[in-house]
């Protein structure tokens, strides 16, 4: 299984390519949007402004044809009692304001006017006041009727070609302003389409790339979990293995070299008494006899502190209320043992197991914390044996890049004990590892490690102990 995550590729370039492919997207259809937005803007400025504010000065235009119409009408009726030139200064008023129109509106006019037109324009208002000028010149002498045979006759037809052109204008006007309404309407709506391909593209490479990702995720997340149980397994394995070694050459030293030493010292002592009393062989037996016993106490206390057999005897309790003033002794450091709560049997592997850990946090606090006094908690609690190890020294901050196998061995038999371990920091600093264990586990004889010490052994005394 594992052969084969060598050879998987990474799905770093697939992602970037997805990222790009989006990223594009969205640049490419901003710049889209911006320009069309743009061409929108222009079509409203240049065409549909344009052409209101022309119409406006249009209708402006028109109105005073309008009056100047009517001026003449008026001018035309034989019952009013006024000379013609009674009107010159109506039309000058009407002329400055039709002036003033026609230049506006020459600055508004559309782009799309033709040349012709707006010259027709211009050169009929011209001739149309020069001819009134005419008439008025005429009017202002004795010949009042030809002045108005002028007017029926020429000003009357100017005033009305006038009016047609400045209609038919106004017609245009309106005819291009629905277009453009009509070109901005399919603008609309080619906007709009182009959104929904963008969002399917979009979202379908979104998609894709976020399918991707969660394929790779969902394999990843597969192999690690695969290596995580190979690593436990080996863990667990390499466990077993030590304890099982352990086991045997404590099992070794007591049972081998202990007899061995047990019969040297029964000889020694049968030889001693054969000896005659005062005799300086017999002090030297003695004293061989004595080196005996000391080397005996030594592998026995070797083979405890390799694998503690009052684990199995007498189980976990009994076992730290011997092994912890041996620390204190061996480490030189003061431990303060509390226990708490209504005590039940911890026996067996579990007790193996929360014996190493204990021995290992312990063997922590004199290597890497520099403190001189640590604390162990064992609380038995109605559904748990939980069991602290503090310090108050430098924590696990100041730890360097160097990593050991103790920890990992710590979180492996919690893990084998089906509990839990935390390492935490006490408030005034240092370190504090917790271990928690179901009762069930704790209690249980899970065969994990096999037992093989016979039990005889541990009360194995010398004949010479009691000498
Ligand atoms: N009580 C503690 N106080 C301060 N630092 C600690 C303590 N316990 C562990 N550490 C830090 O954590 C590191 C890892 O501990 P771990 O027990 O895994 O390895 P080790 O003790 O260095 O080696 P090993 O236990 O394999 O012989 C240590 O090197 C040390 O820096
Ligand atoms: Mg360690």
């Amino acid at each position: 299984m594992s052969g084969s995550y060598a050879h998987d590729r990474s799905p770093t370039p697939g992602l970037f390519l997805g990222l790009i492919i989006t990223l594009a997207a969205v640049v490419a259809y901003s710049g889209y949007i911006t320009r069309q937005v743009y061409g929108l803007r222009e079509l409203q400025n240049n065409l549909v402004d344009r052409n209101r504010k022309d119409s406006l000065q249009l209708l402006r235009i028109q109105n005073d044809l309008n009056l100047l119409g009517l001026a003449m009408r008026d001018m035309l009726d034989n019952e009013e009692p006024y000379p013609l030139t009674a009107w010159a200064a109506q039309f000058q008023r009407v002329r400055t304001d039709l002036d003033d129109a026609l230049r506006r509106e020459r600055q508004v006019a559309p782009v799309d006017r033709s040349l012709d037109q707006k010259q027709y324009l211009e050169s009929s208002v011209a001739q149309f006041w020069d001819a009134a000028d005419r008439t008025f010149a005429l009017a202002q002498g004795p010949k009042q009727e030809e002045a108005r045979t002028q007017i029926r006759i020429s000003l009357r037809a100017r005033q009305e070609a006038l009016s047609t052109a400045v209609s038919r204008l106004l017609v245009q006007n309106n005819e291009s302003e629905e277009q453009a309404t009509q070109q901005i309407g399919q603008i609309y709506d080619r906007v709009q389409r182009q959104v929904y391909w963008f969002l399917t593209a979009t979202l379908a490479a979104i998609l894709l790339t976020s399918l991707y990702l969660i394929r790779w995720n969902r394999r990843l997340f597969a192999q690690l979990a695969a290596l995580s149980a190979q690593r436990s397994e080996l863990a667990q394995k390499v466990i077993a293995t030590q304890e099982s070694t352990l086991r045997h050459i404590s099992r070794e030293l007591h049972d081998e070299f202990g007899q061995i030493l047990t019969a040297v010292g029964a000889m020694l002592t049968r030889a001693g008494k054969q000896v005659p009393e005062g005799s300086p062989l017999r002090a030297e037996l003695r004293e061989v006899c004595e080196i005996t016993q000391e080397t005996l106490d030594k592998v026995r206390s070797l083979s405890q502190a390799l694998h503690p057999v009052m684990l199995e005897e007498t189980g976990l309790e009994s076992t730290l209320d011997w092994y912890l003033p041996l620390v204190e002794r061996q480490a030189g450091i003061h431990v303060f043992y509390e226990k708490s709560g209504e005590p039940f049997a911890v026996s067996g592997s579990a007790a193996v197991h929360v014996y190493r850990i204990v021995q290992e946090s312990l063997n922590n606090v004199t290597r890497h914390s520099g403190a001189r006094e640590s604390w162990v908690r064992m609380r038995f609690l109605p559904q748990a044996l939980e069991i602290e190890i503090e310090d108050h020294g430098c924590g696990f901050e100041s730890r360097t890049a160097k990593q050991g196998i103790g920890l990992v061995a710590i979180r492996e038999r919690a893990e084998l004990l089906r509990g839990a371990v935390e390492f935490q920091r006490p408030a005034e600093g240092g370190t504090r590892v917790r271990l928690r264990v179901p009762r069930e586990s704790a209690s249980e004889e899970p065969a994990v490690i096999p037992s093989e010490i016979p039990a005889a052994m541990t009360q194995q005394k010398l004949e010479t102990h009691g000498r």
